[in-house]
Formats: C-alpha cells, structure tokens, sequence
C-alpha cells in the first residue's frame, strides 16, 4: 500500500492504497464518489470517464498512482450549489436516460466544451467518440450539449 494524495473536485485528500489500484476503485469505494460508473471495465464505454489535471481519461484504464499529485474532477464536482448549465441541459433535452452513461457524458462534454467555444454536432460526436450510450441514439446528447450555452 501507499500513500497517495489527489485533489479531488478541488479537495485535497490522501488515501492508502496499492499502487496499482485502478483510479476508478479509487473514486467508487476509497473516496465513495459513486456517480462515476463502471461499464466495459476495458476502456472501450467511457461510462467511467474523469478529468486527470484537465485531460479526459477512462479511469478503469489509470493506475492510480499515475494520478499521484494530480487534480481529478468527477461528475459529483460539475454542480455547485446547484447543477450545472450542461447538467440542466441533459434533464430539459432527454440527454440522460438510463443514466449509466451520463456521468461520463458530462465529464466529456465538459473537456469539450472547455477547448472549444462553439461546437458543431460534428465537433460534438468526435469528442464524443469514447463515450458510448445505448439508451439515446446520440442526438438528445447533442442537443443537449449544444443547447448548454458557453463555456462552463
Ligand atoms: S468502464 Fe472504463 S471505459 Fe468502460
Ligand atoms: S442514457 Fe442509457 S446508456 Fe446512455
């Protein structure tokens, strides 16, 4: 075991595990951060997608001690005090179905959103291409996306 420190959704913590853990464990049963989902466990679904120090990555994939020092956010970190603008847009245009994939969704619009000011659905569904749904057909997503106003 070791000592690993995170900022997590602008917290600073330190947890004890091995090494080799997978962040996604991490998140789920070290810090009971439960809204990032597990769904291939392979890297292929996205549904466990979070930002590393900004960059979007497939947490069942990272090694947790390849976060050491870094800053994750998961979807519990998007809302404040209330949801956000991508959040509110999901629930108005039907972008959040079954729900298993809309953590991940959100994480991966947000890096998105953040390098890009205005998207086309073309721009959408290639930065989009990690994340898989099986519920929407993809254009309530995009809708909602696109209908989220600018940057967050
Ligand atoms: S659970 Fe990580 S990519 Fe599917
Ligand atoms: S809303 Fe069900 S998998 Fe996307």
């Amino acid at each position: 075991m070791k000592k690993i420190t995170l900022t997590v959704n602008g917290k600073k913590i330190s947890v004890q595990a091995h090494p080799f853990a997978r962040l996604l464990d991490v998140i789920r049963e070290g810090l009971e951060l439960t809204g990032t989902k597990e769904g291939c466990g392979e890297g292929e679904c996205g549904a466990c997608s979070v930002l590393l120090d900004g960059e979007l990555v497939n947490s069942c994939l990272v090694p947790v001690l390849q976060a050491n020092g870094k800053a994750i956010l998961t979807v519990e970190g998007l809302s404040k005090k209330s949801l956000c603008p991508l959040q509110k847009s999901f629930m108005k245009c039907g972008g959040a179905q079954c729900g298993i994939c809309t953590p991940g969704m959100l994480i991966a619009s947000q890096a998105l959103k953040k390098k890009k000011k205005r998207l086309s659905p073309k721009d959408i569904r290639e930065g989009l291409a990690g994340n898989l749904c099986r519920c929407t057909g993809y254009s309530q997503i995009i809708e909602s996306i696109q209908k989220s106003g600018g940057r967050t």
